[in-house]
């Protein structure tokens, strides 16, 4: 592994929210997370970069408790997590956006979001946070979810995962079949939430814009962090090698 520079976390929360410490992971007999290890704190936005068939998407199911570490541990807000069921995980304030977006396209944006209304907030309460941080929802709020851009259903399902306030956002690949404007109306959203407090952990193969709003860096190849460190500390020949050049 070589280590571009060591992350230095702010001093005023210093203790990661969401941990990664040698983790190994597999489908079956076959490993493919040979020793994971990254940590991200409250405000972070750690981009898991790398390319195709790297582990990124196994290291945010391990994450969020649907894949059961091998050997490592899963620690959330210094919790010892290994075992926990997504469902528990996400009681302790992880959030995944689920593949394929995870919203109802039949249904109004007013109706998936009043389906996110289990969890002790109001209505209004999640109608109030969602339309201020995503007005154009606001403006869409009677729309059918699935006449949506693909953009604004990103935005849905983000604000769907969001009114739970989540500790930790995984996010994976949402930039993925998105026009590059949207995905850096995305990302301008992500940093957003991480502002607020949210330790982010997104995983992307359309690095530029990931880096634009990443605060640390890591990079997986074949199961493995073979560097991280924050983004400026990521050389060129790195990102040329392993992702496609897309990062310079
Ligand atoms: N459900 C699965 N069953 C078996 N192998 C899988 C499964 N999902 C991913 N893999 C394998 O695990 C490795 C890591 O995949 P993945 O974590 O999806 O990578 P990435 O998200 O970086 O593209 C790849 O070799 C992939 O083929
Ligand atoms: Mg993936």
């Amino acid at each position: 592994m070589v280590d571009l520079d060591v992350p230095t976390e702010t001093a005023a929360d210093s203790r990661p929210v969401l941990e990664l410490r040698d983790v190994h992971a597999a489908y079956g007999q076959i490993e493919v997370l040979h020793g994971i290890d990254f940590s991200v704190a409250s405000g972070g936005v750690l981009a898991l970069l790398g390319p195709n068939g790297a582990g990124k998407s196994t290291s945010l199911r391990v994450a969020s408790g649907q894949m059961v570490p091998t050997s490592g541990c899963l620690h959330v807000l210094g919790r010892h997590c290994n075992g926990l069921k997504p469902d528990a995980l996400s009681r302790a304030g992880m959030c995944t956006l689920p593949d394929g977006r995870g919203i109802f396209p039949n249904l109004t944006v007013t109706e998936n979001l009043r389906l996110m209304t289990f969890g002790g907030s109001t209505r209004a309460q999640v109608e109030e946070l969602t339309f201020a941080r995503f007005p154009r929802l606001s403006e869409r709020r009677g729309q059918v979810a699935g006449t949506l851009s693909g953009g604004e259903q990103q935005m849905l399902a983000m604000a769907r995962t969001l009114s739970v306030e989540p500790a930790v956002l995984l996010l994976d690949e949402i930039s993925m079949g998105l026009a590059p404007m949207i995905v850096a109306e995305l990302y301008e959203l992500v940093a957003q939430i991480a502002a607020e407090g949210v330790a982010v952990v997104l995983a992307e193969q359309f690095a530029a814009t990931a880096l634009g709003v990443a605060t640390h860096v890591a990079v997986v190849v074949q199961g493995r962090i073979v560097a991280s460190g924050t983004p400026d500390a990521l050389p060129d020949d790195l990102a040329d090698a392993y992702l496609g050049g897309v990062a310079a």
